[in-house]
């Protein structure tokens, strides 16, 4: 029997139309001698019905239940469904291969605070309260003196202080650096830098080209060349923007670099005098250099992204086949004949950096 049915049944015999009601019905319309006998037997009858419906009802639940827990019974001695690997973040992949480029020329990893003091954000960089350079980074201040940093150059004199004065000193400095950008294709609010400072006795300006150059042959492979072209920094003297060849089209110009053959991927210079000042050295008997590189711009050019905002999207099936990418060998794409940059944007196919057509 259904539940249904049961409940059917109830209707029929204890509702008000059931035939309960109409045996009542007939009790009054009896002659009051013969009520009592009447009334007495309706009332045996009632509770017989009523006592067998409960009966019933009971175990049918109880049927419901057993079949219920039977249904949703878990065998917890099954093995669990393995979960997909997990993968390094581009970015973070890109960081490590910096760090040990670096280390392996005796470089030390240092580190340094996302929030910053405007004395080392701005001030002991050579950029004073009122520096239009200051206007180039507009910023998030949390008070009057205190800012997200706007670059990873501040770690440049926290890292001099605590020399004491001593040579030499060769850090780089990975970190997060935040700026009031519009998000678009090429900017983000937050973005990732690599900072670089050596300081000692007559480090010059060849020694910085010549670090740059190994650094970027390490980077993107043995053809690649660099250029420095003159440029502005107020804590850099002289100063330079340094291009190195496209490596998608070897300097013959593409796409990639805009038909120019060269990728704009660091600032450069030698340490302003006024900078060694603040970080405690005499710039009269040491000098020394410093960079600065952005690691969004050298992830895309590595995967051939063309829009920053796939690294922040946290998503594992878009951050994965990067991952894969760089286990393979470096510019695996163009080798195969894809143009790098050629990809599909994740938006679009919600399948992640894939259209290579290696994976
Ligand atoms: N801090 C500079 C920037 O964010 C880059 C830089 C670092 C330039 C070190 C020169 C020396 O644009």
């Amino acid at each position: 029997m259904t539940p249904e049915a049961l409940e059917a049944v109830r209707v029929q015999l204890f509702g008000k139309k059931g035939e309960l009601a109409r045996f009542q019905a007939v009790l009054r319309s009896l002659p009051p001698e013969a009520r009592p006998a009447f009334g007495q037997a309706l009332n045996a009858a009632r509770s017989a019905l009523e006592a067998a419906y409960g009966e019933r009802k009971a175990a049918l639940e109880a049927a419901a239940l057993e079949a219920r827990l039977a249904a949703e019974a878990i065998d917890v001695t099954l093995p669990g469904e393995p979960l997909a690997p997990g993968a390094r973040h581009p970015l973070s992949l890109i960081i490590e291969e910096i760090e040990e480029i670096f280390v392996s020329m005796g470089y030390r990893v240092a580190e340094g605070p996302d929030v910053e003091w405007d004395r080392y954000n701005f001030e002991m960089l050579n950029i004073p309260k009122d520096h239009p350079a200051r206007e180039m980074q507009d910023s998030f201040y949390l008070t009057e003196e205190m800012l997200l940093r706007t670059h990873t150059s501040p770690v440049q004199v926290r890292e001099m202080l605590k020399m004491g004065g001593k040579t030499p000193l060769k850090i780089i400095c990975p970190g997060n650096v935040y700026r009031r950008d519009t998000d678009d294709a090429t900017h983000s609010h937050m973005f990732t830098q690599v900072e670089g400072l050596v300081v000692g006795e007559g480090v010059r300006m060849s020694d910085l080209k010549g670090t740059l150059e190994t650094f970027a042959r390490r980077l993107f492979g043995e053809g690649t060349k660099i250029r420095l072209r003159p440029s502005y920094f107020p804590f850099t003297e002289p100063s330079a923007e340094v291009d190195v060849t496209c490596h998608a089209c070897g300097g013959a110009g593409c796409r990639v670099c805009k038909g120019t053959g060269w990728l704009e991927v660091l600032g450069a210079g030698m340490v302003h005098p006024k900078v060694l000042e603040a970080g405690g050295y005499d710039p009269e008997r040491v000098s020394g250099f410093a960079f600065g590189l952005g690691v969004e711009r050298i992830a895309m050019i590595k995967f051939g992204v063309d829009d920053i905002r796939q690294f922040y999207l946290n998503d594992a099936r878009v951050l994965r086949p990067f991952a894969a990418d760089l286990a393979g060998p470096p510019l695996a794409t163009a080798e195969a004949g894809v143009p790098a940059g050629g990809r599909t944007a994740p938006e679009e196919t919600g399948a992640g950096p894939a259209a290579s057509g290696l994976e």
